[in-house]
């Protein structure tokens, strides 16, 4: 267990850290956190702020020392899609704590230099939110046009309301929902319970602007926001052109329930509250949506998530590219982000070992390289809370399961179970793996004897020890924070991602070999008067030098990362 942080009173809002400058959102790595899943202290098996504060000597310098962390919603919430459905954005959900534990968390994190940025639900709430409960009453209440309602097309045979487009939902079924008390339907693009703003109203925008100035008073330094690129639909609510296609879904060109042009000047307004002060960041999730879209809506201090490394199978050219079409999409004068895991995708460490079709076996050496790779490659590494054990994904069976959209699954929707990347973090071998002295949310991974955060660190040789050596050489040198990124064209062997990165100080040099045998590759030559040394890897012996013209032996999934010193 972690040590426990002094509880002194939030006297205002605490300074954000100054580590690493104003630009620290693209030199730093950020960590996400599940609050649900981090650590419970109540003994009530859901994890809580409090869990959070135990914690972070995990998080801070003296150990993977990162730089910010990123809360998943910790708003008041109905819990059906389990805190993306909020009913009060300004507040923290009592089940996760009390409005001081929070300024205690973000007092906390400042003391050890990690900012703390909150996931911004914006584009929906809970039909619980009292705007939505006050909206559907009638059409002339308080919030009545604060949500996207629209008149039927007509009836249908039977005299049933016709929703007004052919939208769908990302939930699976309609995105509409009739209310018999004004007539209408309201339009959600996830489950009916989380109706969708209506961004065109300006009382909305000031609403959700107030809110944002609120938690920055609170010492908050960025946000996460939740898909961003669907809080403006088509002004007239056409229906999408058809498409052929598997699922309801895929069955419509999306061309007018998101991504629509006045976004980015939307974006800009919310920056300028931010920029009031600078240093701080924001990060947009694209909701559905290619990585040419991501860098077209990336602009300074706004990153935003393409989701073009998530989706490769564990192979060299696949990450190779992969960073192609990202270079070439972002540029130089966009930053991309870096994210292999999040609780909506499955855990990278067992999905990579499983697209070679290899199970736990290789899970720790692809985990240790996977690591390597995030953490050098251009841009901001988001990890994913567990990631750094090398944790996989859970099987949950269906009634023990608790992510809505599975319980709606038909040939036209189907969903991948996120419970099974959403399992409490594992700190020890205790009872309960030191998560919780109750019983779990959602089930322990079957390894957690093993693969826990005390266990780990005892041992020099664990997926966590390598984290944090490579976090630790990450800090040290600048190249392989904000440096350029240039792949290796031809090092002898294809099983093998090779990359420069130049920046301020030594150039560095990254060689990743994914393949289950030895590699044999040629290095290029470093700068003149210099010599590679390998300063940290998946191995704990390192080659001693890397020396052009003499080939160099990798291991099965061995990750070197080297710096050019004075020879
Ligand atoms: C985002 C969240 C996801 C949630 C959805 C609807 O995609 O990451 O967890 O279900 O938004 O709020």
């Amino acid at each position: 267990m972690g040590v426990e942080v002094s509880a002194a009173p939030a006297s205002g809002a605490s300074a954000a850290p100054t580590t690493l400058g104003e630009d620290w959102w693209r030199r730093g790595v950020v960590y996400q956190i599940y609050p649900r899943s981090f650590a419970d202290t109540d003994g009530n098996g859901v994890g809580d702020l409090p869990g959070i504060i135990r914690h972070l000597v995990h998080l801070g310098p003296d150990g993977l020392g990162v730089d910010a962390i990123w809360l998943s919603p910790i708003y008041p919430s109905p819990g059906l899609d389990v805190g993306y459905d909020v009913i009060d954005h300004g507040a923290v959900d009592p089940l996760l704590g009390t409005e001081q534990d929070f300024d205690h968390l973000v007092e906390g994190c400042h003391e050890r230099g990690i900012r703390v940025i909150l996931d911004l639900v914006m584009n929906h709430t809970s039909d619980r939110h009292p705007w939505f409960i006050d909206s559907r009453q009638s059409r002339d209440g308080a919030h009545a046009d604060w949500y996207i309602w629209r008149d039927p097309a007509g009836l249908d045979a039977n005299g049933r309301p016709v929703p007004p487009n052919n939208w769908v939902s990302w939930f699976g079924g309609g995105a509409w929902e009739y209310e018999p008390k004004r007539g209408q339907f309201y339009h959600h693009t996830f489950l009916k319970e989380q109706p969708e703003l209506d961004w065109r109203n300006p009382a909305v925008e000031a609403a959700q602007f107030a809110m944002v100035r609120g938690w920055l008073e609170r010492g908050v330094d960025g946000f996460r926001l939740d898909t961003f690129n669907v809080f403006l639909k088509d002004r007239d609510m056409r229906s999408n052109p058809r498409r052929r296609g598997r699922t309801a879904w895929t069955r419509q060109v999306h061309l007018h329930d998101f991504d629509q042009p006045e976004l980015a000047a939307l974006i800009g307004r919310f920056r300028s509250i931010l920029d009031k002060k600078r240093g701080r960041m924001s990060v947009g999730e694209l909701f559905v949506g290619t990585t040419e879209g991501a860098a077209a809506l990336t602009v300074d201090g706004h990153l935003v998530f393409d989701w073009e490394l998530i989706t490769r199978p564990w192979s060299a050219t696949a990450f190779r590219g992969a960073i192609l079409r990202r270079e070439r999409a972002f540029g130089d004068n966009r930053w991309p982000t870096i994210v292999l895991s999040n609780h909506d995708q499955p855990r990278h460490a067992s999905r990579l070992a499983a697209s070679i079709g290899d199970g736990p076996g290789v899970q720790d050496a692809i985990a240790k390289a996977a690591a390597i790779m995030s953490l050098t490659m251009r841009g901001t590494p988001f990890l994913y809370y567990g990631e750094e054990l090398g944790s996989g994904d859970v099987a949950v069976p269906p009634d023990e399961s608790i992510d809505e959209p599975a319980r709606h699954v038909t040939p036209d929707f189907p969903w991948w179970d996120r419970s099974q990347s959403r399992t409490p973090m594992p700190w020890s071998g205790e009872p309960g793996a030191g998560f919780s002295t109750g019983r779990p949310w959602l089930r322990l991974a079957p390894d957690v004897a093993a693969r826990n955060v005390a266990a780990e660190s005892a041992d020099p040789d664990s997926v966590l020890s390598c984290y944090r050596r490579m976090l630790s050489v990450r800090r040290r040198y600048r190249s392989l924070q904000d440096g350029e990124i240039a792949l290796l064209r031809s090092i002898g062997d294809p099983t093998v991602l090779g990359y420069r990165r130049t920046g301020e100080g030594p150039e560095a040099l990254v060689l990743i070999a994914f393949g289950p045998g030895s590699a044999v590759v040629s290095v290029p030559e470093p700068e003149r008067g210099r010599a590679w040394r390998p300063v940290v890897g998946t191995h704990l012996d390192l080659p001693e030098s890397l020396a052009p013209g003499t080939p160099v032996t990798l291991r099965p999934y061995e990750a070197v990362v080297s710096v050019a010193s004075r020879s």
